[in-house]
C-alpha cells in the first residue's frame, strides 16, 4: 500500500450521520485518566477524534482543543456538542497523511482507537510526535491483536489491529523525534462507550513524552 495515499472518508461520514454518538459522548475512559494527571492545560491535539468526545471534554476541563479527523459528520457533531457544554473546540477536516506537522506547539496529543491501515500508521503516526512541545505528552488507546476473536469493537483487520512492541518500535523510531516511554501496555479491560464499544476487550495503552527539543 502508499503510505501516502488519502484515506476514504465516506464509510466514517455514514457512522457519524446518526442522531446517537457512534462511540457515546464522554471521553475514552484511559485518555481522561491519563489527562486528568497533566497540568497547566495547554494547547492540545486529538487526531481522528471522530465526533469530537475526547477534544469537547478536554476543552471544558480549560485545555484549548484541535481536532483533525478526516469525517466533515464527525465534525457537526462535534460542533453540536461542543455547543451543548459551552466549550468550543477548533474542529479541521483532514487527513493524518496529508497534515504538516512540523510546528512543535502542542503540550498533548491524545487518541483513541486511531486505527490505520498498518504502511500509513508506521509512516505517519510518528510524524504527528514532531508536533509536540519539549516534555509534551502523547496518549493513546488501541485495539490489540489479540482483539481479533472478541466482540466489542475494533477492526477485523491484523493489519488495522496494533501490536505493542511494533507500535513503540514505531513511536520510537526514525520518523518520531525522541520520546520517553511512560505506558507501553496491553491490558485486558471491560469497555463501556457505547453498543460499538461494549464488553471485554484487549488494548494498548501509551503514554509518551516527547524528551527532547529538536525535530530530526
Ligand atoms: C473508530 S473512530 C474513533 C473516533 C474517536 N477517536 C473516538 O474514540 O470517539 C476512528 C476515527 O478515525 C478517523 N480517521 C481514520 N483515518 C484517518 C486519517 N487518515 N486521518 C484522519 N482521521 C482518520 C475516522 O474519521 C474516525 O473518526
Amino acid at each position: 500500500m502508499n503510505p501516502d495515499a488519502r484515506s476514504d472518508a465516506s464509510g466514517w461520514d455514514r457512522r457519524f450521520s446518526l442522531e446517537a454518538y457512534a462511540y457515546g459522548e464522554e471521553p475514552n475512559a484511559w485518555l481522561a485518566e491519563r489527562i486528568l494527571d497533566l497540568k497547566p492545560h495547554g494547547l492540545a491535539l486529538f487526531p481522528a477524534d471522530g465526533e469530537g468526545r475526547n477534544a469537547v471534554w478536554a476543552a471544558g476541563l480549560g485545555w484549548q482543543a484541535n481536532v483533525f479527523d478526516l469525517s466533515v459528520e464527525g465534525k457537526g457533531k462535534c460542533e453540536r456538542l461542543a455547543m451543548r457544554h459551552g466549550v468550543s473546540v477548533k474542529y479541521e477536516v483532514d487527513d493524518l497523511v496529508a497534515r504538516g506537522f512540523e510546528n512543535p506547539v502542542y503540550d498533548l496529543i491524545a487518541c483513541s482507537w486511531f486505527h490505520t491501515p498498518s504502511a500509513i500508521r508506521k509512516k505517519h503516526m510518528p510524524r504527528m510526535l514532531n508536533a509536540l512541545k519539549p516534555n509534551g505528552h502523547f496518549i493513546m488507546e488501541g485495539y490489540h491483536t489479540t482483539q481479533m476473536p472478541l466482540t466489542s469493537g475494533g477492526p477485523k483487520s491484523l493489519d488495522l489491529l496494533f501490536d505493542l512492541d511494533e507500535l513503540i518500535g514505531e513511536l520510537t523510531g526514525p520518523f518520531a523525534p525522541k520520546m520517553k516511554v511512560l505506558v507501553a501496555e496491553v491490558v485486558t479491560t471491560v469497555l463501556n462507550e457505547s453498543d460499538l464499544h461494549r464488553g471485554e476487550a484487549r488494548v494498548v495503552r501509551i503514554h509518551l513524552v516527547r524528551a527532547d527539543g529538536n525535530q530530526r
